[in-house]
């Protein structure tokens, strides 16, 4: 059976690398996004491209057939936490409802493997650091709700054999890589917004808590480089070989940074002050988030190439600084990439 791969959501950000990372390994690939927000351009020339609505279940069981898909990736999620908290509804109808959408297409067409961008978010407040796969799943938003409510699913049907599946929790996605980059409409995360800064479309960054619990008093987290995400999606397909293997791992590099040890690199590597205003707390933001990344790496093989953050922050740099403006005005990127 030749692989051939879905990329649902391969217009935004991580899905859009992913579909460039597997064209350089020769993987036959299609794209489906409704563009809600992702953007065409993102998608690289050649590849077939679908703009529709995973819930729309008889289009996609089409699209699956036509295409002969063998494993589906899912990127499609809605994924700010601030916004989950107030619109649960349109969390739980795009990253549940829609989901279970495309479940059903798939089982509909016998598509068999399926592999889920899960969260870190499913953890909440973590009662070790750092986070083990074995630590207790207990999300304190509706975004990280949404995300346990279908590695929940996954489980089950796995245990049917229905389905085999990895669901990949990432810490914080990162960095940029094959000419694309990090554009989201609002922007909330912070290593654009720090560059943003650079560049001088911002006065200032907002640092949200200094008083954490922690060496300089704000948040640490796990940047971890969205090549390396994708490289972990591809070693995980090739685990998954029968309907009821399941792989749940944590993706991060498991070298956490501080808000401000971010700020720092990112003057480092642009020349620019970014200067910085301290704000209150952001609800819902745990002092800390750091992974044990040893069972992705023993059961993938797999190893973050960045390891270190200003690696990171110069690709976020190179893209940043090329398209100020985000999608807005970029080129139409070129086809395929080489790995
Ligand atoms: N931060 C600031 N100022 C900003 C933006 C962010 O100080 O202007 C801080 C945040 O408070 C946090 C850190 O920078 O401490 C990182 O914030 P991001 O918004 O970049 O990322 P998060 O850690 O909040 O979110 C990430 C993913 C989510 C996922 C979440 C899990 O982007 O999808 O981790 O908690 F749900």
């Amino acid at each position: 059976m030749t692989t051939k791969v879905l990329v649902v959501g391969g217009a935004g950000y991580i899905g859009s690398h992913m579909t460039r990372y597997l064209l350089g390994k020769d993987v036959p690939t299609v794209v489906l996004d409704n563009l809600s927000n992702g953007h065409k351009q993102a998608v690289p020339l050649g590849v077939p491209f679908y703009h529709a609505n995973m819930q729309e279940r008889a289009m996609v069981e089409k699209i699956l057939e036509k295409e002969k898909i063998t494993h589906v990736f899912h990127f499609a999620a809605h994924a700010y936490v601030g916004e989950s908290m107030t619109q649960p509804l349109k969390y739980y109808d795009n990253n549940v409802a829609a989901t279970v959408a495309l479940l059903q297409a798939m089982q509909n067409t016998g598509v068999k493997f399926f592999i889920f961008s899960s969260s870190c978010a499913t953890y909440g407040i973590p009662q070790q650091l750092p986070i083990t796969e074995s630590s207790p799943q207990q999300p304190i938003n509706p975004y990280g709700h949404t995300k346990l409510v279908i590695e929940n699913l996954l489980r089950a049907m796995a245990a049917q054999k229905q389905i085999g599946y990895a669901a990949l929790r990432y810490f914080n996605a990162s960095g940029a890589a094959y000419g694309i980059g990090e554009d989201h409409r609002p922007e909330t995360h912070l290593i654009p917004l720090a560059l943003q800064v650079a560049l001088g479309q911002r006065e200032k960054l907002q640092v949200f808590g200094s008083d954490y619990p922690t060496p300089d008093g704000t948040c640490l987290r796990d940047y971890v480089h969205v090549s390396d995400l994708a490289s972990a999606h591809w070693l995980a397909l090739k685990k998954l070989t029968a309907p009821g293997d399941a792989l749940e791992l944590n993706l991060g590099t498991g070298k956490p940074s501080s808000v401000m040890e971010v700020v720092q690199a990112c003057r480092q590597v642009t020349g620019h002050a970014i200067p910085v205003e301290m704000f209150p707390r952001r609800p819902g933001d745990p002092a800390e988030l750091s992974a044990d990344n040893t069972l992705a790496k023993k059961v993938l093989g797999w190893s973050p190439a960045y390891t270190e953050l200003t690696q990171i922050i110069q690709d976020a740099w190179g893209w940043h600084r090329q398209n100020p403006e985000g999608y807005r005005q970029a080129s139409q990127p070129t086809a395929a990439v080489s790995s």
